[in-house]
């Protein structure tokens, strides 16, 4: 299947590590021109440098630190000067764990400006482009926590659902200009975010992290994590031209974790 991706232009954030750095380099496979940004921008190189020679060449590694609104909007800077983004993938840092009645307000706002408030922000920057071009995409990841709250992720799950919420009324705002709005819901995708979740569950439960992944795995139908490249490859096709009627939906790459329907 031919995507329609050649020639149009990605910014990924979070694009260093995880599942937004499998997102980047799929769509730079598939003939993206990728702006992709994160703190660490020698991880970015470092995944740029194992691609073919023409396919590194439409990758640009930037900084972005999207806890801060200087450099979200200097990115923003950068991309308009540049004639916008046809393609957005949201893409945040996860946040630390914690019981829903045991996080402080400090801790509510400080992770809600990276992973929804500055988000929306940059969306809403690049989004005039999109909407005078008459094509966008914006696909963002979140979480399986946004249809089934993960015990002990309640920051994860509040904020998410803002996130959702956001993305669904904007879906409705912009879908007659040919820009559309999606969420997709990683279940448990094998990154070092889930390592570290694993290990801290393990820590809390005076379990090993070995049998704490054991009965995470019991769990999922397909019985393993997913590979970041299975994640990937459904943003792929959200982002691309062939998916120009789906808008305003979450899909769900969790290999069956969420029971309901
Ligand atoms: N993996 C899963 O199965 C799963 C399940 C549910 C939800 N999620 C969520 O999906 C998202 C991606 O997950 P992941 O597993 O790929 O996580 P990860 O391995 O921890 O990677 C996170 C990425 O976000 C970047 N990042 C973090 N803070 C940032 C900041 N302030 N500014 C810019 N970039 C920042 C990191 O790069 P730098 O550190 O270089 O900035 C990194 O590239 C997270 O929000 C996670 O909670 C993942």
């Amino acid at each position: 299947m031919d995507l329609g991706l050649t020639g149009k232009t990605a910014v990924v954030m979070g694009a260093s590590r995880g599942l937004g750095a499998a997102s980047a380099r799929t769509l730079a496979l598939e003939g993206a021109h990728v702006i992709a940004a994160a703190r660490t921008v020698a991880d970015i190189e470092k995944w740029r440098a194992a691609l073919p020679a023409d396919v590194q060449g439409r990758v640009e590694a930037i900084h972005l630190d999207g806890a801060d609104l200087a450099s979200i909007d200097a990115l923003a800077d950068h991309v308009l000067a540049k004639g916008g983004t046809d393609i957005l993938v949201g893409n945040t840092g996860g946040p630390p764990p914690g019981v829903a009645a045991e996080i402080t307000r400090d801790q509510w706002i400080a992770n809600f400006a990276p992973m929804a408030a500055n988000l929306f922000h940059f969306a809403g920057r690049l989004l005039p482009k999109m909407r005078e071009k008459g094509w966008g995409r914006i696909v963002t990841i979140a979480s399986s926590g946004v249809e089934q709250p993960i015990p002990n992720l309640a920051l994860s799950n509040g904020i998410r659902a803002a996130v959702l919420g956001w993305s669904k009324t904007l879906a409705s705002e912009v879908a007659k200009d040919g820009v559309t709005v999606n969420i997709v819901m990683p279940g448990r995708i094998l990154t070092e975010r889930i390592g570290q979740l694993d290990t801290a569950n393990a820590a809390k439960q005076g379990k090993t992290r070995e049998e704490i992944e054991a009965a995470s795995k019991a769990q999922i139908p397909v019985g393993r994590y997913g590979d970041p490249q299975e994640f990937a490859d459904m943003v792929a096709f959200l982002c691309s031209a062939r998916a120009a009627y789906v808008t305003g939906s979450k899909i769900r790459v969790d290999g069956g974790l969420l029971r309901n329907v």
